[in-house]
């Protein structure tokens, strides 16, 4: 097997207990069974933890195949879609393949802002467009007037009835406004499947079929996941490293740390950790308790949030997450009069200086009374980032059920439609 992940806790000495853990594994162990087996109160909610067996070698090679149409016939694929429909394929895009963001692949659906659908749009005048519209519900605000503007933008382009090979639906099987439009216009659509909820889809064609318009191997991503799958499932609740984060985190918030900061040396990881921001924030935040799930992109953030994690209130916490990948193409150049006085670090590779700048901040921050625990990945690829996206699905899942609180629903998201139709005036509302 491929190298795993490693949960290093070293700096939560004197936070976090053996005992303290121990006093958890119970309701760990309890958690385990609520979300398995057919008694699961979940029950209609948990496709997304087989989804690296169940989601199929036809799937990925159908996926695979139109992605590999839209890159013959498009320069500018445009994933149109928000919150769970959005954000892991994004923080797979920006992890992978950096490089395709605003050249080959944009993204659209995640605001309501005029600026940047209006600037998308004149940037599309003169390429050749492609457009995958994500939304489960099919009826998600955002989603749908930046389609709408793309929808005319493509009539114009190509001419009413002349697009529809240019369009990919991705929702539900039956329901929906999006999935009406597919079937009426005979859009080529992929399904996400029931029991996957929005921010856990990111294995279903949700994120696969944008994954894989950026270049990326699915495949490799999917077999990552799958082998975080069956490490989760091998051992006990207390070899699982993903079930030993969720009692970590659940130790900490029962000693009034609230706060939690995941931080990463790599600005590769921005996305992912935006990724993660709505899968626990929006798992976990409900019946008034919560963790407030905050990231960080370090070494920038230290010159700016630095100070309070080092010396602020003392209510948080933090997770980093660091490869350990030192690709040796960026020695620090060698000077001859040597001003700056950094031919110390002349010929060492930048990444092994950032590697320290994270081994001096952990340190210092726990110093400074912040426990922090780190999640090292060995190399930046497909299968990695699987690894991680399993981690973290399911520590949400057993994190949650730890907080007492339903980790599929997201009832709080509707209070601001409600009044945003309103005002509105959408007929009905
Ligand atoms: O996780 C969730 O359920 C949400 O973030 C949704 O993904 C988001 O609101 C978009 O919904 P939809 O896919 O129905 O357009």
């Amino acid at each position: 097997m491929r190298s795993s992940l490693k949960y290093d806790t070293s700096y939560l000495e004197g936070h976090v207990s053996d005992k303290d853990i121990s006093g958890v594994m119970p309701r760990v162990e309890e958690a385990h069974r609520l979300l398995s087996g057919d008694e699961s109160p979940f029950k209609g909610y948990l496709g997304w933890m087989d989804l690296p067996e169940t989601v199929g070698d036809p799937l990925l090679k159908d996926i695979e195949r139109t992605a590999g149409r839209f890159r013959d016939t498009a320069d500018a694929v445009i994933i149109v879609g928000i919150g769970g429909s959005y954000l892991g394929a994004r923080a797979a895009i920006e992890t992978l393949a950096p490089d395709a963001v605003g050249k080959s692949v944009f993204f659209a659906g995640h605001n309501l802002c005029a600026r940047y659908i209006c600037g998308l749009l004149e940037k599309l005048e003169g390429r050749q467009v492609a457009v995958n519209v994500i939304s489960k519900s099919g009826t998600t605000t955002e989603t749908a007037v930046a389609f709408r503007f793309i929808d005319e933008f493509l009539k114009k382009k190509y001419g009413r009835g002349n697009y529809s090979d240019r369009v990919v639906c991705t929702t539900d099987e039956k329901k929906g406004a999006l999935r009406a439009i597919a079937d009426e216009k005979g859009y080529k659509s992929f399904v996400i499947p029931g029991d996957v909820g929005g921010r856990f889809s990111v294995l279903t064609p949700v994120g696969l079929f944008p994954i894989s318009c950026a270049g990326i191997d699915i495949k490799e991503l999917v077999e990552g996941a799958g082998s975080q799958r069956s490490l989760s499932l091998k051992g006990s609740a207390e070899d699982d490293i993903s079930s030993r984060y969720a009692a970590v985190r659940n130790v900490l918030y029962g000693k009034g740390k609230r706060i939690e900061i995941l931080s990463s040396f790599d600005v590769r990881l921005h996305y992912l950790d935006e990724w993660w921001k709505q899968l626990f924030g929006e798992s976990e935040g409900k019946g008034g308790k919560s963790l407030f799930p905050a990231s960080c992109d370090f070494s920038t953030d230290l010159h700016s949030m630095g100070q309070l994690i080092q010396e602020g209130e003392r209510n948080l916490f933090e997770t980093f997450l660091v490869s350990e990948e030192v690709s040796g193409k960026c020695p620090v150049p060698r000077s001859e009069d040597d001003p700056d006085g950094l031919n110390y670090l002349a010929g060492r590779q930048l990444e092994e200086v950032n590697i320290t700048a994270y081994r001096a901040t952990a340190e210092a921050h726990f110093e400074g009374g912040v426990p922090n625990s780190t999640i090292f990945f060995g190399e930046r690829s497909p299968f990695t980032l699987g690894q991680l996206f399993y981690f973290f699905e399911r520590a949400v899942a057993v994190s949650a059920c730890l907080f007492g609180v339903d980790p599929f629903d997201q009832p709080g998201v509707e209070a601001y439609k409600k009044k945003m139709f309103k005002l509105l005036g959408k007929p009905g509302a």
